[in-house]
Protein backbone atom coordinates (compact mmCIF):
# COMPACT_ATOMS: atom_id res chain seq x y z
CA UNK A 1 0.00 0.00 0.00
CA UNK A 2 1.12 3.44 -1.12
CA UNK A 3 2.28 5.48 2.27
CA UNK A 4 0.58 8.47 2.11
CA UNK A 5 3.76 10.28 3.46
CA UNK A 6 7.27 11.20 1.46
CA UNK A 7 8.92 9.16 3.36
CA UNK A 8 8.59 7.30 7.05
CA UNK A 9 10.30 4.80 9.54
CA UNK A 10 9.34 3.41 12.69
CA UNK A 11 12.25 2.68 15.53
CA UNK A 12 11.73 0.67 18.70
CA UNK A 13 14.37 0.27 21.49
CA UNK A 14 14.24 -0.47 25.33
CA UNK A 15 14.46 2.71 27.56
CA UNK A 16 17.79 2.61 28.89
CA UNK A 17 20.35 5.74 28.47
CA UNK A 18 22.49 4.53 26.10
CA UNK A 19 20.01 4.31 23.75
CA UNK A 20 19.11 7.78 23.78
CA UNK A 21 21.90 8.99 21.11
CA UNK A 22 20.86 6.26 19.12
CA UNK A 23 17.40 7.51 19.05
CA UNK A 24 18.61 11.05 18.16
CA UNK A 25 21.33 10.53 15.95
CA UNK A 26 19.18 8.30 14.11
CA UNK A 27 16.13 10.73 14.01
CA UNK A 28 18.48 12.85 12.34
CA UNK A 29 19.82 10.98 9.69
CA UNK A 30 16.27 10.50 8.32
CA UNK A 31 15.38 14.24 9.11
CA UNK A 32 18.62 15.03 6.84
CA UNK A 33 16.62 14.23 3.34
CA UNK A 34 14.46 17.28 4.05
CA UNK A 35 18.27 19.41 3.93
CA UNK A 36 18.02 21.08 7.24
CA UNK A 37 20.15 23.74 8.17
CA UNK A 38 22.65 22.48 11.16
CA UNK A 39 20.39 24.34 13.70
CA UNK A 40 17.34 22.71 12.59
CA UNK A 41 19.19 19.65 13.12
CA UNK A 42 20.42 20.28 16.38
CA UNK A 43 16.67 21.06 17.31
CA UNK A 44 15.20 18.46 16.47
CA UNK A 45 18.28 16.08 18.32
CA UNK A 46 17.56 17.98 21.02
CA UNK A 47 14.06 17.65 21.07
CA UNK A 48 14.15 14.07 20.38
CA UNK A 49 16.62 13.30 23.50
CA UNK A 50 14.32 15.55 26.12
CA UNK A 51 11.59 13.04 24.74
CA UNK A 52 12.87 10.23 24.77
CA UNK A 53 14.38 10.78 28.23
CA UNK A 54 12.01 11.55 29.50
CA UNK A 55 10.11 8.13 28.26
CA UNK A 56 13.18 6.43 30.09
CA UNK A 57 13.71 8.30 33.78
CA UNK A 58 9.66 9.23 34.48
CA UNK A 59 8.01 6.65 31.97
CA UNK A 60 9.85 3.67 33.38
CA UNK A 61 11.35 4.98 36.24
CA UNK A 62 12.83 1.74 37.64
CA UNK A 63 11.21 -0.49 35.32
CA UNK A 64 12.43 -1.36 31.49
CA UNK A 65 9.51 -1.20 28.49
CA UNK A 66 9.93 0.18 25.03
CA UNK A 67 10.31 3.23 23.43
CA UNK A 68 8.49 3.61 19.94
CA UNK A 69 9.49 6.12 17.65
CA UNK A 70 7.61 6.58 14.21
CA UNK A 71 8.97 9.90 12.18
CA UNK A 72 7.20 10.86 8.54
CA UNK A 73 7.86 13.42 6.07
CA UNK A 74 5.37 15.60 4.39
CA UNK A 75 6.65 18.43 1.50
CA UNK A 76 8.78 20.61 4.13
CA UNK A 77 7.65 18.71 7.24
CA UNK A 78 9.03 16.19 10.05
CA UNK A 79 6.54 14.95 12.41
CA UNK A 80 7.73 12.85 15.29
CA UNK A 81 5.74 10.48 17.03
CA UNK A 82 7.44 9.16 20.48
CA UNK A 83 5.80 6.96 22.79
CA UNK A 84 6.38 4.24 25.76
CA UNK A 85 3.96 2.57 27.62
CA UNK A 86 4.88 3.56 31.10
CA UNK A 87 3.11 5.30 33.96
CA UNK A 88 1.68 8.63 32.28
CA UNK A 89 1.48 11.72 33.56
CA UNK A 90 -1.77 13.15 35.95
CA UNK A 91 -1.95 16.71 34.67
CA UNK A 92 -0.57 17.24 30.88
CA UNK A 93 -1.34 21.17 31.61
CA UNK A 94 0.91 21.08 34.75
CA UNK A 95 3.77 18.86 33.43
CA UNK A 96 3.95 20.81 30.45
CA UNK A 97 4.87 23.89 32.38
CA UNK A 98 8.52 25.38 32.79
CA UNK A 99 10.09 24.50 36.32
CA UNK A 100 7.73 21.80 36.82
CA UNK A 101 9.22 18.81 38.15
CA UNK A 102 8.20 15.55 39.91
CA UNK A 103 11.29 14.54 40.62
CA UNK A 104 13.33 17.79 41.88
CA UNK A 105 15.43 15.23 43.84
CA UNK A 106 17.13 13.97 40.83
CA UNK A 107 18.82 17.06 39.52
CA UNK A 108 15.60 17.25 36.95
CA UNK A 109 15.17 20.92 35.92
CA UNK A 110 11.60 20.95 34.61
CA UNK A 111 12.45 22.53 31.52
CA UNK A 112 11.93 19.41 28.91
CA UNK A 113 8.92 20.33 27.83
CA UNK A 114 9.37 23.76 26.96
CA UNK A 115 12.34 22.93 25.27
CA UNK A 116 10.63 20.41 23.13
CA UNK A 117 7.96 23.45 22.87
CA UNK A 118 11.00 25.60 21.90
CA UNK A 119 12.95 24.81 19.52
CA UNK A 120 9.50 22.68 17.49
CA UNK A 121 6.74 24.34 15.92
CA UNK A 122 4.25 22.24 17.62
CA UNK A 123 4.22 19.88 20.22
CA UNK A 124 1.32 17.37 21.28
CA UNK A 125 0.96 15.31 24.52
CA UNK A 126 -0.78 12.55 24.56
CA UNK A 127 -0.88 10.37 28.08
CA UNK A 128 -3.59 8.07 30.28
CA UNK A 129 -1.89 7.22 33.59
CA UNK A 130 -1.22 3.40 33.55
CA UNK A 131 -1.73 2.91 30.02
CA UNK A 132 1.18 5.56 29.01
CA UNK A 133 2.35 8.44 26.65
CA UNK A 134 2.95 9.46 23.08
CA UNK A 135 4.75 12.95 22.30
CA UNK A 136 4.24 14.63 18.60
CA UNK A 137 6.36 16.93 17.50
CA UNK A 138 6.43 19.17 14.01
CA UNK A 139 9.14 21.04 12.31
CA UNK A 140 8.85 22.84 9.39
CA UNK A 141 12.16 22.86 7.23
CA UNK A 142 12.77 26.04 5.50
CA UNK A 143 14.07 26.05 1.66
CA UNK A 144 17.04 27.19 1.63
CA UNK A 145 19.52 28.09 -1.55
CA UNK A 146 22.87 26.54 -0.63
CA UNK A 147 21.32 23.25 -0.63
CA UNK A 148 25.08 21.51 -1.63
CA UNK A 149 27.01 23.15 0.94
CA UNK A 150 24.71 22.53 3.63
CA UNK A 151 24.55 18.90 2.60
CA UNK A 152 28.50 18.92 3.25
CA UNK A 153 28.44 20.48 6.28
CA UNK A 154 25.46 17.93 7.53
CA UNK A 155 27.84 15.14 6.08
CA UNK A 156 30.32 16.44 9.16
CA UNK A 157 28.30 16.27 11.88
CA UNK A 158 25.97 13.75 14.09
N1 LIG B 1 6.99 10.03 29.34
C1 LIG B 1 6.58 10.45 30.55
N2 LIG B 1 5.96 9.59 31.39
C2 LIG B 1 5.54 9.99 32.62
N3 LIG B 1 5.70 11.25 33.10
C3 LIG B 1 6.32 12.15 32.31
C4 LIG B 1 6.80 11.81 30.98
N4 LIG B 1 7.35 12.91 30.44
C5 LIG B 1 7.23 13.89 31.36
N5 LIG B 1 6.61 13.45 32.48
C6 LIG B 1 6.26 14.26 33.67
O1 LIG B 1 6.27 15.63 33.29
C7 LIG B 1 7.19 16.37 34.10
C8 LIG B 1 7.83 17.47 33.27
O2 LIG B 1 8.68 16.94 32.24
P1 LIG B 1 9.90 17.82 31.72
O3 LIG B 1 10.66 17.04 30.72
O4 LIG B 1 9.37 19.16 31.32
O5 LIG B 1 10.79 18.05 33.04
P2 LIG B 1 11.72 16.98 33.80
O6 LIG B 1 11.91 15.76 32.97
O7 LIG B 1 11.14 16.77 35.16
O8 LIG B 1 13.09 17.77 33.92
P3 LIG B 1 14.19 17.97 32.74
O9 LIG B 1 13.53 17.53 31.45
O10 LIG B 1 14.50 19.44 32.75
O11 LIG B 1 15.33 17.10 33.14
C9 LIG B 1 8.16 15.32 34.64
O12 LIG B 1 8.76 15.73 35.85
C10 LIG B 1 7.25 14.11 34.81
O13 LIG B 1 6.52 14.20 36.01
MG1 LIG C 1 12.46 15.88 30.98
Amino acid sequence: MKSRYDNEMELEFLSRSNNEAFARITVAAFCAQLDPTIEELADIKTAVSEAVTNCIVHGYEDTEGKVKIKATLLNDEVEIEITDSGKGIEDVELARKPLYTTKASLERSGMGFTIMESFMDKVEIHSVVGIGTKVIMKKKIKKQENIEENMEENALIN
